[in-house]
This record gives C-alpha cells, structure tokens and sequence, in this order.
C-alpha cells in the first residue's frame, strides 16, 4: 500500500470521545469507545491512530463501556466479522444475539493461523456462529486457540498436518489468515495432495493477502482464491454495517458483554515506543496484538 511520507499510520485505536463533527449522534463526548481508522484509506495523518488525538468516522465507531481500552483494540478489527459474514465473501450464518456457541451446525470452516490477532477473532466469531472451527499454530500457541475454543488444532510446522486435516472429511469453507507461501501451499497439500495431476478438491479460499504474488504456488484448477478487502462505508455493505457496527449492534455487545476473544495485548508505550512497536510487527509476533499506550 502506498503512503506518503511522512505520515501517522495506526488502527485500531481506542479512546474517549473528546468532540463530536456535525450531525453526529450516535456517540456523545465522554463516551468510551473503540474504531478503526480511516489512515489507509484517506491517507491523511489526522486519521492515523498513532497519536493522542485522531479523527474517526462515527459509522465505524463502537461503545465499549467499562471495557478497558487496551482490552478492547485487539477486538475492535472489522476484517474477521467481515470476511465471515458478508454476504459478498465467506457469508456465513451470523450468530445469534446472545450467541449460542455450545449448538453446533454441522458445517467446518478451516481458519489457518489461529494464533494471528485476525485467525484469534476469526475462530471466536465462527464458533459463536455454531462452526465447527479447524485451525493450525506453533505449538507453543495451542493454549491460548484452544481458549478461544477451536475445535482442532494442529501445528503448521508438522508436515502431517494437511495429511490428517485432510482426514477430517468435507470442510465448507476455507479462510488462509496467513496467506504466506506456507500457508497456501499446505492448504494446497490439503486440497491437491498429489498436487495439479491428482483428485483436487474444488473449493473457494478467502485469504488476508493476494494469492497472486510472486512466491505463492500456484493454484491448480477448480481451485480460487480471493484476497479480502473490505470497505465498512460501501453501499453494498450497509446491511453488514448495520448488524456489526450500529449501536447496540453485534461488536458493541460482543466487546461489552465478553463475547467476541482474540489474541492478547501486548503494550508498549508511549508514542516514543511506535518506531519499536512496528519493528516487533515486521519482525513478527506471535499469539499477541502489538498495542502503543499513548499517554505512557
Ligand atoms: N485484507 C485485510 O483486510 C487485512 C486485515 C488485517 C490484516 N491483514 C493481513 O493479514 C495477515 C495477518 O495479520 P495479523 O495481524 O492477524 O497477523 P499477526 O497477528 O501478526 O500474525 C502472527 C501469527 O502468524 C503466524 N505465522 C507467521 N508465519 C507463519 C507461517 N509461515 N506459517 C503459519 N503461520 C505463521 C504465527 O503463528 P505462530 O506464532 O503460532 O507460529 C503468529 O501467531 C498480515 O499479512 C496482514 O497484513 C489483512
């Protein structure tokens, strides 16, 4: 993604409401309230979320009550909720409202990458919707997936692992958080294992990155992949919007009321701190959500 330099980057962030632009109403100022940010699309620094002010767009804003902020950020991310529910991608059937995640609905999604701050939300939204949750991380991580209550876990560092995922049986849908060569090709080795000239499992992947980059294997037939970009203020997703993100909708309630897990904060501070903490980001982490206190 291109940005002029210099810039302020960050999302999401979390805050109290300080002042309100023309027309709002759905916050008012002292509230508690958690967003992403608007920096990659608008691209201006008053947008970024790396600093103690920073203008958000109300439609994306969602109350947090007590909820501590640097609980919060790591949950605020409207990617997973979006690629799993959209209409217009995965399409999921929602949760309902309260969840009732104990009823199981027969059908598998594969979420590879379980111990990534997207792979984290992903399982703790498709098992509130009743899925059946397979996912894969370091060993190190399988507590904190298994908390989240994904149904099985396997180490992406086993070359086994797509052999005995693959003896799962039928999976209904396919969502690479990675989207690494590693992680397309072992969701390959699960679909194709004897690669293009063998059976292949026809199916639809919905990855976090383009599978279509230098690096990435390439897919055999009957096999897709769509890198899932998003945009909360499109028309087409109004209705999504209205669901996740109105007040009182399902990230409100599912932050407020506990619902809605991730991977846990790991914070940094203060702003003197951010140069370090995308560092540790591009270095990578595991099983965490870098987040900057910015009155530290
Ligand atoms: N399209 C979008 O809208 C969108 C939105 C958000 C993020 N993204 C992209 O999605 C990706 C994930 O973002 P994130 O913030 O969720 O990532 P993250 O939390 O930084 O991911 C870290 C995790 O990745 C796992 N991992 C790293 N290398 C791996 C490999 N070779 N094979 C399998 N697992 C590996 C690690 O698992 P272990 O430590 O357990 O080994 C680690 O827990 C990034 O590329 C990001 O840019 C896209």
């Amino acid at each position: 993604m291109k940005m002029s330099y210099p810039t302020i980057l960050g999302s999401p962030i979390a805050g109290v409401v300080e002042a309100l632009g023309p027309g709002v109403t759905k916050v008012s100022v002292g509230d508690r309230v958690a967003c992403g940010t608007k920096i990659f699309s608008q691209k201006q620094a008053k947008y970024g979320g790396h600093q103690r002010f920073c203008v958000v767009d109300e439609a994306e804003v969602v109350e947090i009550g007590d909820v501590p902020f640097i609980q919060a950020i790591p949950l605020v991310s409207y990617t997973p909720p979006s690629a799993l529910f959209s209409p217009h991608r995965l399409a999921l059937t929602r949760p309902t409202i309260p969840p009732s995640p104990d009823s199981k609905n027969g059908k598998k999604i594969l979420i590879y990458g379980g111990s990534s701050a997207m792979g984290s939300l992903s399982i703790s939204y498709a098992r509130l919707a009743g899925y059946t949750t397979i996912t894969t991380c370091s060993a190190r991580n399988f507590p904190l997936v298994q908390s989240l209550g994904a149904d099985f876990i396997f180490d992406h560092s086993d070359p086994d692992t797509p052999r005995r995922i693959r003896e799962l049986g039928k999976i209904d849908y396919w969502f690479d958080c990675i989207a690494l060569p590693a992680s397309a090709s072992a969701i390959l080795k699960i679909l194709a294992p004897d690669g293009e000239e063998g059976a292949v499992t026809p199916a639809h992947i919905l990855a976090l990155l383009p599978y279509e980059r230098p690096g990435m294997p390439k897919l055999p037939k009957g096999i897709t992949a769509q890198m899932h970009l998003f945009s909360t203020g499109a028309e087409e997703n109004r209705e999504w919007r209205d669901w996740a993100l109105s007040k009182g909708g399902f990230l409100e309630r599912g932050i407020k009321e506990g619902w809605i897990q991730g991977v846990p904060p790991k914070v940094i501070g203060g702003l003197e701190k951010v140069g370090e903490g995308l560092d540790m980001v591009f270095e990578g982490v595991s099983g965490c959500k870098v987040v900057v206190e910015p009155w530290a």
